[in-house]
């Protein structure tokens, strides 16, 4: 229990609030670049930087690009980069068979990334939707996302991407068993420092709009992720996932979205102390800079607060679209 305070007058509460320095004595939490893993969205070509409309200030990136984004990035000390890439329609099959080719646009920029930013580290994205015809996470039979055959080619794509050298395999598909079958096969063939951050309590959500149209999935697909994804009425239910992932052998835990979904990352801290991370999303990104763009709200203001309140949360870590826009002003 909490000691009673003393009453007013003896207790004032804005006395340690009446200058900068005296708030930042009693400041409670902090943000440092080193919280920040910057989401970049790929494209085939050369020299291309394409604008993604409904995320003003966010591009499609070639290659070369990228690499010219991660040396960026690591100059002003983002410790983390994730790939996520647009993938041509005529590259979306049904065996999704390009999320495991060895020369597909994530595995071809981890590379050359390895190469030219070797301090960096790399997170990947593991899920189906990119390559998937259908646009699901998950191979779709007979309308239904089905389970099992989906990990086997998960775990073939979490492979590619430890072959082609990602530090950190990011599964965000939401099918059951995924990360125990990826971390015995990372065993078995000899990736024992390969990550596994698991995308364990992923809801399903209108606020990833924005990123399918950045990827070039929300054309392809049909119905929604409400089987796999979770019911963002449910709480508890996040605390399994995440206490199954870690006991199936995750290093690292995100809940995603983030910012609607702050009470969920407080109570995975709680209750399990592992590293948490929250995804501030393609929508929660849109709806700051959006706002911002229109004059309505302080972009830079409202982009810091946001940030930091997943540290009051309790997230050791945040994905965010503004990494490199926080890091300079962190950095000034
Ligand atoms: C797909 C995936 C999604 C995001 C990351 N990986 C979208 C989805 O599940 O439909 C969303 C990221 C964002 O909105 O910024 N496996």
């Amino acid at each position: 229990m909490r000691p009673t305070q003393a009453a007013f007058p003896a207790t004032r509460l804005r006395r340690t609030r009446q200058s900068a320095a005296v708030r930042a004595l009693v400041q409670e939490n902090s943000l440092s670049v080193g919280d920040l893993i910057w989401p970049v969205f790929l494209r085939d070509g050369e020299d291309v930087v394409e604008p993604v409309p409904s995320m003003p200030g966010v591009n499609r990136l070639s290659v070369d690009r990228v690499v010219q984004a991660a040396r960026e990035a690591h100059a002003l000390g983002i410790p983390a980069i994730c790939l996520f890439p647009y993938t041509d329609p005529s590259k979306k099959t049904a065996d999704c068979a390009e999320a495991w080719n060895p020369d597909n646009l994530s595995n071809t920029a981890t590379r050359a990334i390895k190469d030219a930013v070797p301090d960096i580290a790399i997170m990947t994205d593991v899920a189906l939707d990119p390559y998937n015809s259908m646009g699901h996470d998950g191979f779709v039979v007979d309308g239904k996302i089905i389970n099992d055959e989906t990990v086997e080619a998960l775990v073939k794509q979490a492979l590619s991407q430890a072959r082609a050298g990602a530090d950190i395999i990011g599964p965000s598909d939401m099918m059951d068993g995924r990360i125990g079958a990826m971390r015995s096969a990372l065993e078995s063939e000899g990736f024992k420092d390969v990550m596994l951050l698991s995308y364990a309590a992923k809801y399903a959500s209108a606020f990833y709009g924005p990123f399918r149209d950045a990827v070039g999935a929300s054309g392809a697909l049909k119905g929604d992720k409400t089987t796999y994804q979770m019911n963002p009425a449910n709480s508890d239910e996040a605390l399994r996932l995440i206490e199954r992932d870690l006991a199936e052998g995750a290093d690292m835990v995100m809940v995603k979205p983030g910012m609607p979904y702050l009470d969920i990352c407080r109570r995975v801290k709680d209750a399990f102390g592992a590293p948490t991370f929250a995804y501030q999303v393609s929508g929660e990104y849109a709806m700051i800079a959006g706002a911002a763009q229109n004059g309505w709200i302080d972009g830079d203001k409202a982009m810091m607060e946001s940030l930091m309140c997943f540290k009051r949360a309790g997230c050791d870590g945040v994905l965010s679209y503004f990494a490199p826009q926080v890091a300079r002003l962190l950095n000034a």
